[in-house]
């Protein structure tokens, strides 16, 4: 009995990949280390395979086959919004061709769980400030319209052959469990201000002109210790007896924080000046987006145990066990 972990090299995907281990589960990672990296999977076994390349779905039957596993947990996927409007077509054959793949071989080896990375890119621009999982979902990108589809597939699966599944929805993720599983990538808030700082320059804010208490735009900042914990709490509701009948989840805090607290936590933390450059606005930016996580502490009983200086502390730690340590 084992868990695929599918992008388990990479940042999220690692951290599942520790808690797991941690808890004396087996784990086989298979990543095709495209931005993960092979130092990053601890003891678990690693398979190098692109799930969205040619041959992919009968190695990933043979590998489920071989090494007896019971539940998959996918995260490869390709997640930046720009890139997607900009290449739709190679987004739609990696997300979706991918997840396809995988769900072709779980039918055929009859592996029956599947816990799928979503976002809340698949709300759009709610028009609300806080959203619960039952708000019209309408994605402005392709990337959000990937995991929205990738949702539906999921649920199609169930009727046509049993697939027991739950998407899990993040909203911002940051931070580090370990300092050595810090995101390497500058795609989001906290390692763009960071990189900014290590080049001894000022962190830049798109846009103080927003309808929020601080003029910048509000985010749900979950830290993806407690991001990793929810994957195996909806481990748990998946092997669990029962018929798990709620199957997408919010995975937020329930509480916002402004670019500029953000900003101003990081000042905190590194006790460096991070005065910031007011830039225009960024296209396709929501003034809020805030979960409301009360299903996912109703059903798998789970609760960010962090806050916004946990979160920012742990990234600055990250960030400086790196290597573009700043002073
Ligand atoms: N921002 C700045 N300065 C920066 C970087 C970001 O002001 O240097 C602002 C952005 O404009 C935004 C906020 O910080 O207002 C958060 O931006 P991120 O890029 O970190 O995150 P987003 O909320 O835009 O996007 C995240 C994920 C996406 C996902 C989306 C779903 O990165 O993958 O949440 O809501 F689609």
């Amino acid at each position: 009995m084992s868990t695929m972990v599918i992008g388990g090299a990479g940042y999220i995907g690692a951290h599942v990949v520790h808690l797991l281990l941690e808890r004396g589960d087996e784990v086989v990672v298979v990543d095709d280390l495209s931005t993960g990296g092979e130092d990053r999977v601890g003891t678990a076994s690693l398979v190098e395979l692109d799930v969205a390349g040619p041959d992919a779905q009968e190695r990933l039957e043979l590998v489920m086959r071989e090494r007896g596993v019971t539940s998959v947990i996918h995260f490869a996927a390709k997640k930046q919004v720009g890139e997607s409007v900009a290449r739709p077509t190679w987004y739609y054959q990696q997300n979706i061709g991918g997840l396809a793949n995988v769900l072709a071989a779980m039918e055929t080896a009859g592996v029956r769980n599947m816990i799928f990375s979503s976002s809340a890119a698949v709300y759009g621009m709610p028009p609300v400030e806080m959203v619960t999982e039952d708000i019209d979902c309408r994605p402005i990108n392709p990337y959000g319209e990937t995991k929205l589809i990738g949702e539906w597939m999921l649920a199609d699966c169930e009727r046509a052959w049993g697939l027991r599944w739950t998407a899990l929805r993040y909203f911002n993720v940051a931070g580090a469990g370990w300092p050595e599983l810090g995101d390497q990538a500058v795609l989001n808030l906290v390692p763009m201000v960071l990189d900014r700082l290590a080049r001894g320059e000022r962190p830049k804010i798109f846009g103080d002109d927003y309808p929020t208490p601080d003029g910048t735009c509000i985010r749900d900042y979950i830290h993806v210790l407690d991001l990793a914990q929810a994957h195996l709490a909806a481990m748990d509701y998946l092997s669990a007896d029962g018929d798990a009948a709620e199957h997408v989840f919010n995975v937020g805090t329930g509480t916002g924080a402004s670019v500029r607290e953000v900003i101003n936590e990081i000042g905190r933390a590194s006790g460096l000046d991070v005065t910031a450059d007011i830039e225009p606005r960024r296209a396709g930016d929501p003034p809020q987006l805030v979960a409301v996580a009360d299903r996912i502490g109703d059903i798998l009983s789970w609760k960010a145990e962090h806050g916004l200086a946990d979160i920012i502390r742990s990234a600055w730690e990250a960030w400086q066990a790196g290597p573009r340590r700043i002073g």
